[in-house]
């Protein structure tokens, strides 16, 4: 490991000697002090016998600048009590020197050439200041490294020492780097937070063990978390999808529980035994009628239901009140309309005082309703009593009730008009006879003869109806209503002598229009 003949030892012993130990003369010492006429010799020898020099490998050596490092190395070698300096170099000890470190850690050209002996640096505790020293950082051999309590700011240069590949045991507790935390795992693995204390430098343990956690666990955990939210949205809350894979007719029991506030009983309309209708308000904010069904019915039931329920889905017409989907569920089946503001036709004759004219616009908006029906959806039934057809707030009539599979023809639709006539001129429900329909036919028929007034409500009277008008009226209405007779006119033509009626009252001067 000689790096320097015995002869020149000599010469440099002589030199410390002379020196004293103190810092300024050394410094004057070594920018007088010139390298002796054979050194490029013996530099030039050494290499050759040594090529791992540090110094060898430049290819244009500054021989006065190695020069002043040998003398430092030999210097510094004594300083940090090696023995048999300067062969066996193997410690940099300036702990507690704060006199000296500062010195030696200027010296660049020393660190350039930092001897390969040299395995263990210990600068603790001596004053170092400002950045991290990265000339020791050419000692790449080194083993140990300590720079503890000292005064040392700034950046760590964390890259750097990749190179140091043989530092088992660094120190930097009790400076004052620049606040970061060391999550790269591989200098981590190295170094644990003992070689960190109160340095400014955080190994991010709880880092590293997160990212471990969320690769190991988090990742397939949050996968079967999607997976099961989708599952959820898709079965209970498909309206929070995007509108192309929602079902546009189908409600789940969660969603109608949501439109009504858990079926709070101040968006109850109407309960009857287990029939429930309920106002409602969708996700996006569409107002619906909710009519459930309480009843645990069969599955074969449901199937018929949901197919019903198809068809219902799409009727289209302004005096058919539009049904917008359904929910089936083992406990009841619900049906969605749309939500029209109003009342029935019944309460409207009680209430509203309508003359024959406006009964008349009314029957005639019913029966466009009944002919969109008749011609294009036969086997849809419907009803049409005065407590069943709604007016809206606009006033337009809505056909509220229907029934798949019941089916409608010809006659029985005429039929069903010709009572809802005559209950609109009586101002009486057929259902408040014993017999129903055949009753209220039967009293109009036995009274309207001998007094026609008897029949029509009293309060139609008032508002001007004539007796001409109130004869034709009624006649209709039970000629329609006559089951047994063979009419042979078509629904169109029902349309076309109420039309008539209706323009009749346009023309007649009632003292109410
Ligand atoms: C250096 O060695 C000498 C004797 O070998 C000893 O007295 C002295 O305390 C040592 N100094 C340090 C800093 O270890
Ligand atoms: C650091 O040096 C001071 C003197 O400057 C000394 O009092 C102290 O004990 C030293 N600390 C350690 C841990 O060596
Ligand atoms: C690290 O140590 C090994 C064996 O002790 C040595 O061969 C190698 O050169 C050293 N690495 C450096 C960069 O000094
Ligand atoms: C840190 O490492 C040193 C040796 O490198 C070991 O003695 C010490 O127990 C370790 N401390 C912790 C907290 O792992
Ligand atoms: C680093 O130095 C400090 C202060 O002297 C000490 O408490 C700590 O244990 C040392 N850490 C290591 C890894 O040597």
């Amino acid at each position: 490991m000689a790096s320097i003949p015995a002869t020149y030892l000599l010469y440099l012993s002589v030199l410390i000697t002379i020196s004293p130990t103190s810092s300024t003369s050394i410094i004057e010492d070594l920018n007088n002090i010139h390298p002796p006429p054979d050194f490029n010799t013996i530099i030039l020898n050494n290499c050759a016998k040594n090529p791992s020099l540090r110094y060898c490998n430049n290819p244009s050596p500054d021989f006065s600048e190695i020069f002043k490092s040998t003398i430092v190395t030999n210097h510094l070698c004594h300083e940090s009590n090696n023995t048999n300096c300067p062969d066996s170099f193997v410690k940099i000890d300036l702990q507690n020197r704060k006199k000296f470190a500062p010195l030696y850690l200027s010296f660049s050209f020393f660190w350039k050439y930092c001897p390969l002996t040299i395995l263990s640096i210990d600068l603790s505790n001596s004053s170092l200041k400002g950045d991290f020293p990265t000339d020791i950082l050419h000692c790449s051999q080194i083993q140990t490294l300590d720079l503890s309590l000292n005064g040392l700011s700034g950046e760590f240069p964390l890259e750097s020492f990749t190179q140091l590949i043989n530092l088992t045991c660094l120190n930097l507790s009790y400076n004052h780097f620049s606040e970061s935390k060391i999550s790269d795992t591989q200098f981590f693995k190295r170094f644990n937070s003992s070689s960190f204390v109160h340095s400014g430098l955080v190994p991010d343990y709880h880092e590293f063990q997160f990212k471990a956690f969320v690769l190991l666990f988090g990742f397939p955990l949050c996968v079967v978390l999607v997976v099961i939210c989708l599952g959820f949205i898709c079965f209970l809350r498909p309206d929070y999808l995007p509108l192309f894979l929602q079902s546009k007719y189908k409600f789940t029991p969660a969603m109608l529980k949501a439109a009504t506030d858990k079926y709070s009983p101040t968006n109850l309309v109407a309960k009857i035994g287990k029939f429930e209708i309920y106002r409602g308000t969708l996700r996006e904010g569409t107002e619906v009628r909710i009519e459930i069904y309480r009843e645990t019915i069969p599955r074969q039931e449901y199937k018929k239901f949901v197919a019903e329920c198809k068809v219902l889905v799409q009727l289209h017409q302004k005096n058919l009140v539009q049904v917008l989907g359904w929910c089936n569920h083992r406990g009841y089946k619900a049906v969605i309309l749309e939500w029209r503001e109003g009342k029935t036709i019944n309460l409207w004759l009680l209430n509203s005082l309508p003359t024959w004219k406006q009964r008349l616009k009314v029957l005639r908006k019913i029966l466009e309703g009944v002919l969109y029906l008749q011609e294009h959806w036969p086997e849809v039934g419907f009803d049409l009593t005065t407590s069943s057809v709604l007016l809206s707030k606009e006033g337009e009539p809505l056909i509220s009730r229907f029934r798949v599979g019941d089916g409608n023809s010809n006659k029985k639709n005429i039929y069903k008009f010709g009572v809802l006539l005559l209950e609109m001129i009586a101002n009486k429900q057929s259902k408040d006879f014993k017999q129903g329909e055949a009753s209220l036919i039967e009293w109009v028929k036995t009274h309207y003869q001998e007094n026609i007034w008897k029949v029509i409500d009293d309060r139609l009277r008032k508002t001007g109806i004539t007796p001409e008008q109130a004869d034709k009226g009624i006649r209709f209405g039970i000629m329609c209503a006559e089951v047994s007779t063979e009419h042979h006119f078509k629904m169109a033509q029902v349309y076309d002598i109420i039309t008539r009626f209706y323009e009749s009252t346009l023309i007649s001067r009632s003292p109410n229009h």
